[in-house]
């Protein structure tokens, strides 16, 4: 089983959008998903519960409970987790990308967000935790090629020691609103281009998680220490 949290500091970044559109692109191809909602706002839960579909399944859980959830999902058979987290980058953000694979951090291309997005990989590399970084929102390309904000927003973040996925998301309404009959747009056409997006995205994310870095199947413990020794305060 692999694991995979969305975590940025900044809200709106697309946390949610994509940790529920890579389960339902990844249930797709055949995997066994479960989404775990850690976010005290609840909105993938919220999503789930509207969309009244039991695949992916989902559960929710406070970021202490995490390690558990993931051993759970694990015996249950469930070959992917996809954990969304509050908008911070906390101790809570901390203890969500040591548990988990593969953390991958979604960023808006506009300045300021671009700007958040330091807080967030300071975390990441004080963890030396396995991460990504996917642009978001971006406004459409022309052709196969990205407009001028997304270019620049991809050269920025050369500076950060993190992979950045080679396809953006583009921003487009059906990825904000699910189908009447609870169906996400992805699913009702698939070869449409936000499918081709996300799967874009789900082929490298899901890369990343099998170049492991390490499987950490064997490291998870169920009752994490409540103050890790030796990290430095987040
Ligand atoms: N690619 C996109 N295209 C269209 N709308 C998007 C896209 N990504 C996110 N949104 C919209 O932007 C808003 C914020 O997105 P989302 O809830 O996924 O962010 P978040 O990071 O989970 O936010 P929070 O930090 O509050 O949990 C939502 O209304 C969502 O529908
Ligand atoms: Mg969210």
């Amino acid at each position: 089983m692999k694991s995979l949290s969305l975590v940025a500091q900044k809200g709106g970044a697309g946390k949610t959008t994509l940790a529920v559109h890579l389960a339902v692109y990844a249930a797709m191809r055949g995997e066994k998903v479960a989404l775990i909602d850690t976010d005290p706002q609840r909105s993938t839960a919220e999503w789930w519960r509207a969309r009244g579909i039991a695949r992916p399944a989902m559960a929710e859980c406070n970021v202490s409970a995490l390690a558990n959830a993931l051993n759970a999902a694990r015996q249950r058979g469930f070959t992917l987790v996809i954990v969304d987290t509050q908008p911070r980058a906390d101790r809570a953000a901390y203890l969500v990308a040591e548990t988990v694979d593969f953390s991958l951090i979604p960023c808006r291309p506009g300045p300021m967000d671009l700007r958040a997005l330091n807080r967030t990989v300071d975390i990441i590399d004080l963890l030396s935790a396995p991460a990504g970084i996917v642009l978001n929102a971006v406004p459409a390309p022309r052709g196969d090629q990205e407009v001028s904000i997304t270019r620049k927003a991809r050269e920025s973040m050369r500076h950060f020691n993190l992979p950045v996925a080679p396809g953006a998301i583009t921003q487009r309404d059906t990825l904000a609103h699910p189908m009447p009959d609870g169906r996400a747009y992805i699913e009702l056409y698939p070869d449409g281009k936000p499918s081709q997006e996300i799967g874009r995205l789900w082929r490298w994310v899901s890369a990343q998680l099998s170049a492991d870095h390490h499987d950490r199947d064997d490291e998870l413990h169920p009752d994490p220490p409540a103050q890790p020794g030796g990290r430095p305060a987040v």
